[in-house]
């Protein structure tokens, strides 16, 4: 065996601890510390060391994150506590029945408060985990309650589980318990890498980290982005005495490097522990990952000790669950919906259900793809979810429930609107139909959207006032617009010549526009807003759009070959091009962009964020306005976030840009900062 120098040897800690360090920032604070390049490099050097001297590999490397060797089963595992479950209150009334019993077992006064702990109840699956002498040994499932499923190689995957406990007092055996989860995004991207494989997708993130925890491959689970929050101890054995509280035992847990969810909250008597209810109800479409309730604990552990158990739950606990996010119902039918572009969209009609806080009577399918993975008839019974702000989807088909006179969803040939044969290009899960602007419905989207406030913002022209110039044959195509006259239009319904002057002058008051708001009106494929700005930016005027070829389209950052494609392949088409002609000759314009005042743009490749309410300017206003100064604006905050801008009512973002160390300002700052640019 060779030698390992000494100085080996202290590199190698070294570099454990660096990297463990950096594993607890990143993972269990969210907090990065050290740029993904340099935390690259550390593990190589480690790895390149494990490779010399495999003696020195310790079961508390991070290089053990990745997963090894497959096994051929899981082996069982005793729970020497159990891993009991929680009982349920299912309404106010039965939340305070519970709050009364716990009063009266401890012979308290009417008026005594209880002190109890609110957490949110994960969605995803319990663990245990068995640490000696601060070493992660054992991983279990819960199973049973008595007996689980040995899953260590998988748990030492997830990064927010230390391999290695930290801080001072870390008891000679300790056993810490809690959930596995999977955050929303991590579910989403898991379930498009399956559609892209052709595999089986998961129905919502608990199944997903179910499956990803069961797999006899740990390098699967390791591919898998879970974590892990704590929530409670099963054994705490010699070291120090233990904390007298649950909430001071779930902190002592955070010392020692465990995730604990941010959102615990000690509070004092059952009325507090419902507007904590209602306060997270509000909070739940926000967070990142699925919380289906919330579980209330009594806070001092000699309490919890004096009122014990009953049968599988504790009685100093319980669960009050929220409204459910996913529920059955039927298919009734499948309607085809042709959008702006001609994307033919299928509809599921459902029979009503109450689902994620609202009642649901639609679903989209997306497209043919999605109906042919779910293997969908009508007739059906269908589980649907919907969670977080997402619209509702149509997760999984009950094939139990397929009654006899199920029938298959015929994709459509032709275009349900005009006729059209409908096209699919070879590659593209979305079918079209061909019909052009010739499509009542493709007109009437493209319309819809040229008028929108971010568009040509044509006051008063809503999409049923569009759809109703259209039957009607008062317009085809948006340069017909500027050519409608008063007279004609006040004879339509619930209109009169008072409103049909107000639409004409909105009309005539949107022509004079901006380049980036033209452009994004068009329509053209791809080119949202922010391509919009983009183009206008680059190229100054519509002539150097319409003139530049396919390279010199994406010299633009930001512009790849598709969105390219798509620009180049819009002004090509002469129906087009004659439409723009027309808008400009009724008299459309826009100042040119001055491209040489591009380098002076201030904010250039810095990204902003907006939240909460704002005051003086609209939020979109604002928006342009940062827009224009060359930075962007994105939705979410980030490692990447420069500036936030936070308004009164911000939320998880400003906490999120708090925890970041991303400079935040309020709405005065920030127009004090507009206004000294
Ligand atoms: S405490 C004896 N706290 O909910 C108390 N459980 O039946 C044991 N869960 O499968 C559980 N979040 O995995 C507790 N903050 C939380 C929780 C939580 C989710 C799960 C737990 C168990 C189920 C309760």
């Amino acid at each position: 065996m060779a030698q390992i120098p000494e100085q080996v040897g202290k590199e190698y800690d070294q570099l454990k601890d660096e990297l463990n360090r950096h594993n607890y920032s990143y993972y269990v604070l969210d907090e990065p510390t050290i740029p993904d390049s340099e935390y690259d490099r550390c593990m190589r050097r480690l790895q390149e060391i494990e490779q010399q001297y495999p003696e020195l590999l310790s079961p508390d490397s991070p290089s053990q994150r990745v997963g090894g060797a497959a096994l051929p089963s899981f082996s069982q595992v005793t729970h020497d506590v159990p891993m009991l479950s929680l009982d349920n209150a299912f309404s106010e009334e039965e939340l305070e029945a519970f709050d009364r019993r716990i009063g009266e077992r401890l012979n308290l006064k009417a008026d005594q408060k209880i002190e109890y702990v609110c957490e949110p109840k994960l969605d995803g699956v319990a663990v245990s985990l068995l640490y000696r002498d601060g070493l992660l040994v054992r991983g279990a499932t819960r199973g049973d309650g008595k007996v689980g499923e040995d899953i260590t190689a998988n748990v030492r995957t997830i990064k927010s589980i230390p391999l290695k406990l930290r801080g001072e007092g870390i008891p000679p055996l300790l056993e810490v318990r809690g959930e596995i989860y999977l955050p929303r995004a991590g579910f989403e991207k898991i379930n498009a890498a399956a559609i892209a494989q052709g595999d089986k997708v998961f129905v919502n993130p608990r199944n997903a980290a179910a499956g990803s925890l069961r797999q006899l491959d740990s390098k699967i689970t390791a591919s898998r982005p879970l974590e892990m929050c704590a929530y409670s101890v099963g054994q705490f054995q010699g070291g120090l005495s233990e904390p007298d509280s649950h909430r001071n035992m779930l902190k002592l847990l955070g010392e020692w490097g465990f995730k604990i969810n941010r959102y615990v909250e000690v509070v004092q008597g059952i009325a507090a522990c419902e507007s904590y209810y209602e306060q997270m109800q509000q909070r739940r479409d926000q967070l990142p990952y699925d919380i289906d309730g919330i579980v209330y604990k009594v806070n001092n552990l000699a309490l919890q000790q004096r009122l014990g158990f009953v049968a599988k739950a504790p009685r100093w606990a319980i669960a009050r669950k929220f409204p459910a996010q996913e529920e059955i119902t039927q298919l009734l039918d499948v309607e085809f919906q042709v959008g702006r572009t001609g994307a033919i969209t299928p509809v599921a009609r459902l029979a009503p259900v109450f689902v994620g806080g609202v009642t649901v009577s639609n679903a989209t399918l997306h497209n043919g793809d999605e109906i042919a993975r779910l293997g969908l008839c009508i007739g059906d019974s269908v589980i649907i979810r919907r969670a977080g702000d997402v619209i509702p989807q149509v997760a999984a088909v009950v094939l139990e429930k397929r009654p006899p006179d199920a029938r298959p969803i015929v994709f459509p040939e032709n275009c349900p609107v005009c006729q059209s044969p409908v096209r699919r290009v070879e590659g593209e899960a979305v079918a079209r139909c061909s019909g052009g602007l010739f499509c009542g419905a493709q007109s009437k989207e493209a319309i819809k959207h040229f008028a929108s406030r971010k568009a040509m913002d044509i006051d008063g022209l809503g999409d049923k006032l569009v759809e109703l110039l259209v039957d009607k044959g008062l317009i085809y195509s948006v340069a017909d617009l500027y050519e409608l006259r008063a007279d004609k239009i006040a004879d339509l319904e619930r209109m009169g010549e008072k409103s049909a002057q107000n639409l004409i002058d909105s009309i005539a008051a949107s022509k004079h526009t901006t380049l980036a708001k033209f452009l994004f009106a068009l329509g053209i494929r791809e080119v949202g807003e922010a391509t919009g700005q983009t183009l206008a930016r680059n190229f100054g005027s519509l002539e150097a759009i319409i003139d530049a070829d396919i390279d010199r389209l994406q010299e633009v950052d930001d512009i790849g070959p598709v969105v390219a494609y798509h620009i180049r392949d819009f002004f090509r088409n002469p129906d087009n091009l004659a439409i723009v002609n027309a808008l400009r000759e009724s008299g459309v314009s826009w100042d040119d962009v001055d491209i040489s005042a591009q380098d002076s743009q201030p904010l250039k490749g810095q990204t902003w964020v907006l939240t909460g309410t704002m005051e003086i300017m609209s939020r979109a206003e604002a928006k342009d306005k940062l827009q224009e100064l060359g930075a962007k604006v994105a939705g979410s905050v980030s490692a990447k976030t420069t500036q936030v801008v936070a308004g009164p009512g911000a939320g998880s973002k400003l906490t999120k840009a708090q925890s970041l160390d991303i400079p935040v300002m309020d709405e005065e700052q920030f127009i004090a900062f507009l206004n000294r640019l």
